[in-house]
């Protein structure tokens, strides 16, 4: 039971790490958060000034069955494409949507939130349920001189959320429990005219959950995802304010 378990996780993490692409940079020191090794992601790889993230260096680093870290989970601790993704968009287009606050549920080491600080935006909240990718992001945003608090927030209860313009969830829908639960704090947000930037990929299929129960909670058949490249577009007329970036993996520039 034991064995086919870790075979399958085996699988599991072949499977995502091919989606990271050229995302690293080994560093040349042995750089450590929370006593594990950890490598930087840039957000342009050939482009030292780009904002960057801690990555954790090796999944194996997790396993091992009396290990404090086999709690960490191993999707929280990687920039995954859709955030590089979500982190450029914010670069572009953060000056016209003219927020002065911003908050990233489901951030991960929080490429988008660390680049929204470096691009000049005041008040930076990354949020997650994992205290290892809350670590990851301080050290990095403290290591590039900027502010970028955290908080723990879990989307299938989220009652504490910071209070901000601009909210960000990339590659968030693990499940369909956590597609409903982050449906149902989008709404509370659009009802409160805050604005919401979604970004998914069109493989992650508890996508489609999400966009079903938005579509319901707010009596709207038309919204659907936008090809990312046509930066922040409302998700239908009726929701100017709340932007769904469909993202192909394969097409993510690294450079
Ligand atoms: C695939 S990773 C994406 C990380 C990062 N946003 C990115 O795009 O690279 C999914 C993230 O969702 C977070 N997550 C999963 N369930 C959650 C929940 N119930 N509440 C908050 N975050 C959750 C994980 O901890 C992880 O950081
Ligand atoms: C993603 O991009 C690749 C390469 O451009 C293309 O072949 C593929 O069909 C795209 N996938 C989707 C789901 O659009």
């Amino acid at each position: 039971m034991v064995k086919s378990c870790r075979t399958h996780w085996l699988f599991f993490l072949a499977a995502a790490i091919r989606q990271l692409g050229d995302n690293r940079i080994i560093s040349a020191f042995s750089l450590k958060v929370g006593g594990l090794r950890v490598d930087k992601a840039s957000l342009r790889t050939k482009d030292p000034a780009s904002a960057y993230s801690f990555v954790l260096s090796s999944a194996m680093d997790l396993m091992g069955n009396d290990n404090y870290y086999s709690r960490v989970n191993f999707l929280a601790t990687q920039v995954w494409p859709s955030a590089r993704v979500a982190a450029s968009q914010i670069e572009k287009h953060a000056p016209m949507i003219n927020a002065q606050s911003f908050c990233e549920l489901g951030c991960g080491p929080g490429l988008p939130s660390i680049t929204a600080a470096k691009i000049g935006i005041n008040y930076v909240w990354a949020t997650d349920i994992d205290e290892f990718a809350l670590s990851l992001a301080r050290a990095a945003a403290e290591e590039q001189g900027l502010v970028v608090k955290t908080r723990t927030v879990d989307l299938l209860s989220a009652t504490n959320l910071p209070d901000c313009d601009l909210y960000v969830l990339s590659d968030v829908f693990e499940s369909a429990a956590v597609a409903r639960g982050a449906a149902r704090i989008c709404e509370e947000l659009l009802r409160k005219e805050k604005a919401v930037w979604v970004f998914a990929q069109s493989d992650r299929v508890q996508r489609e959950v999400f966009l079903r129960d938005m579509k319901q909670r707010l009596g709207e058949d038309a919204m659907e995802w936008s090809p990312v490249e046509i930066g922040p577009v409302a998700a239908a007329k009726s929701l100017p304010n709340f932007w769904l970036a469909d993202i192909n993996e394969t097409e993510v520039n690294y450079e």
